[in-house]
């Protein structure tokens, strides 16, 4: 099988699950590791026979690749994203794209112009139960999707805060609960409903005095083709409740997943605990699929390891996309509609006004 030569830059704790999946995919050559700590390079270096590098140039110069996987924290995306795609070097980027719609412009003009795929990761869009629910709407089982309702009741505690210096800050995470929980169900909120007319949005720190973003963040969505949404995501519930995407159609039908049922697992630190599963479905004749999605849900989940699983799916997709020539499934025009929401959400926060879609791009 043809291989593509891989580069993992960014070896903290979401590194952990990208450099596994890197090092055991059959279409990659996993061949170097970059990490600002060169002991953290080094350290995967040795697991995984790489070469190590601190400096993202200095790799790019050094060895041949043909993609990177960008794990910094998100304000650190673009540079090495722009790096690679001045070397020719195609870039999947993790979630969100980048804490700002200048830099997510900077990277889909350099991919552009260098011929390279950019790709983000969004691993939800795999759940079979989401798979399930995006078939369902698009064919056309529930109608027009007019009505989207994304409620996300988690946790986060000082400690998390505290892991990593750049976590909670706007200076060096660009956000809170919206930047770095939300943006995967947003996207998928986008996914089953976009594109997006107009967004009201408010955040507020309600119970994380150490950290200045926000630990929970409301929205009120006009879709373009009329249909309507609403976003409450929370890391403000001790113990975390669930988080859902709910979806229901203009013939009073609807289909939902919960993605998570309790806190959502934090990559290199916990594992995820619980399938996600369709949680809603009451598509006509199909009321009585649910149990048997559910019981389908829960014996995939308990074969394989979750935690790893679908991020492989989604480096696999992009790696395939390469030696395919074709576009990834989650592409940086997709990872910046994300950025545009919260972009959009902040903005009419402190505005207290709707903001209307293209979205300026100053948060
Ligand atoms: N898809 C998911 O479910 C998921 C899960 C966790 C994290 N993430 C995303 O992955 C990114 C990293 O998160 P994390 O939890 O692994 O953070 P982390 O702090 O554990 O790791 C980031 C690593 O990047 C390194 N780094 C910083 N600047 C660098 C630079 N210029 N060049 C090379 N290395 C540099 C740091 O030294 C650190 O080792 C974030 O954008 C986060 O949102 C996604």
């Amino acid at each position: 099988m043809a291989k593509v030569r891989t580069g993992l830059i960014g070896c903290g704790k979401v590194g952990r699950i990208h450099a596994a999946a890197l090092s055991r995919l059959p279409e990659s050559e996993f061949v170097a590791v970059c990490d600002a700590n060169l002991g953290r390079a080094d350290a995967f270096a040795r697991q995984y026979g790489a070469r190590a590098f601190s400096d993202v140039r200095h790799m790019l110069a050094q060895v041949p690749l043909d993609a990177v996987v960008v794990a910094t924290p998100h304000p650190l995306h673009a540079e090495p994203a722009l790096a690679a795609a001045e070397r020719g070097v195609h870039v999947l980027v993790e979630k969100p794209m980048a804490a700002s719609l200048a830099d997510c412009d900077a990277m889909l003009a350099a991919t552009a112009k260098a011929g390279v795929k950019l790709g983000v990761v969004s691993q939800r869009r795999l759940y079979e139960p989401v798979v399930r629910m995006k078939a369902a709407i698009d064919a056309g089982k529930i109608g027009r999707p007019a009505l989207g309702v994304v409620l996300m009741l988690n946790w986060r505690d000082d400690s998390y805060y505290a892991s990593d210096p750049w976590r909670g800050r706007w200076d060096t995470e660009g956000g809170g609960v919206l930047v770095n929980q939300a943006p995967h169900q947003l996207d998928l909120l986008q996914w089953f409903l976009g594109p997006i007319e107009e967004i009201t949005g408010y955040w507020a720190n309600l119970n994380h005095p150490s950290v200045a973003v926000d630990d929970t963040a409301l929205a009120l969505i006009r879709f373009a083709d009329g249909g309507l949404g609403c976003v409450v995501a929370s890391l403000s519930q001790k113990p975390g409740l669930f988080t859902k995407v709910h979806v229901h159609g203009a013939t009073g039908a609807s289909v939902g997943v919960q993605t998570e049922s309790g806190a959502s697992f934090v990559a290199g630190v916990s594992e995820i605990a619980d399938p996600p599963l369709n949680d809603l479905w009451t598509v006509p004749g199909e009321e009585h699929l649910l149990a048997a999605f559910e019981a389908e849900d829960r014996a995939r989940f308990r074969a394989i390891d979750p935690t790893t699983h679908y991020n492989a799916l989604k480096i696999e997709d992009f790696l395939r996309a390469i030696l395919e020539d074709r576009e990834p499934a989650v592409t940086g025009r997709d990872g910046r509609v994300v950025v545009e929401m919260f972009t959009a959400i902040y903005r009419s926060n402190r505005e207290r006004r709707p903001v209307r879609f293209p979205a300026p791009g100053a948060s």
